[in-house]
């Protein structure tokens, strides 16, 4: 149960009204609205009653188990040491502050390094709750009992804004539609000057990705070589890179400060 885990709950606003979030039971949230959300077992649930996680359990262990086995190599065609980097870059730019791992998944790369780094905060958000069980035995596992852990849409994050200093969004983008609220959401969520890193596949850049989406019943929305900069631009990021990598794009970018002065 999250009561076991000495967990910061201060980031946390209401998806609906942005509202401060305060436990209102032992098993319960609610805003001062009143809008309530349940404790998940070890997770907060931000997701609608009874919604039908994105991932169940099953799948979820078999992803788990699968990703750094098969899935990296075979169908994105690159080294579980990619992710990790990206990772690691991630982690290290939150240093002493508050990393999100949006989606998280099962924290597959993301719990190692965020001991390694030191972060103060780390905030895994996934529209999983099975996911999320994962990350947390991971998390606990590796040295991160007080990790936040979310069940919530990326598309409407329940977190405080610019309370990241750097967010780590990896092979997740291509689930999450429309892309350009998806990475407005990400941009929110960071301080000026605070870093995303992404990793994510696109067509046209590895056979093997392309036939699978090719073949896919229920399609994704794989990013764009060509436009993904330009977008990560309109959703308020300078110093963008961005590179490719197998069928994955690889980037960083850093949240723009706003604009002063009339
Ligand atoms: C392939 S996993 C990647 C997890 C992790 N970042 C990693 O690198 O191992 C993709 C995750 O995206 C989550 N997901 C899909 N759509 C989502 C959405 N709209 N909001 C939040 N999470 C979502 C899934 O539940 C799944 O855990
Ligand atoms: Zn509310």
């Amino acid at each position: 149960m999250l009561q076991s885990y000495p967990v910061d709950l201060s980031i946390l606003r209401c998806p609906h009204d942005g509202g401060a979030v305060e436990r209102s039971s032992p098993s319960r949230f609610a805003c001062s609205s009143g809008h309530g959300f349940a404790v998940d077992g070890c997770v907060v649930d931000f997701l609608p009653p009874r919604a039908a996680h994105v991932v169940g359990l099953a799948r979820a262990m078999v992803y788990d188990a699968l990703l750094p086995r098969w899935t990296l190599q075979h169908l994105f065609g690159v080294r579980p040491a990619l992710l990790e980097e990206l990772h690691e870059l991630a982690a290290g730019a939150a240093r002493g502050g508050t990393l999100v791992d949006a989606p998280c998944g099962s924290a597959l790369f993301s719990a190692e390094a965020a001991v390694r780094a030191g972060i103060a905060r780390y905030v895994g958000l996934d529209a999983s709750a099975p996911m999320l069980r994962l990350a947390r035995r991971r998390l606990v596992g590796a040295g991160v009992p007080d990790a936040l852990l979310v069940a919530a849409d990326l598309l409407a994050p329940p977190l405080a804004p610019g309370s990241a200093d750097a967010v780590v969004t990896s092979l997740g983008l291509q689930f999450v539609a429309p892309r350009e609220v998806a990475l407005g959401s990400l941009a929110r969520l960071l301080r000026p000057g605070g870093r995303l890193y992404g990793a994510a596949p696109a067509l046209g850049l590895r056979a093997s990705y392309d036939r699978r989406h090719q073949t896919r019943r229920v399609k994704d929305f794989p990013l764009d070589a060509a436009t993904l900069s330009d977008e990560l631009g309109r959703a308020g990021f300078v110093d963008v890179t961005v590179r490719r990598e197998g069928a994955l794009l690889v980037w960083t970018s850093v949240r723009a400060a706003p604009r002063s002065g009339p």
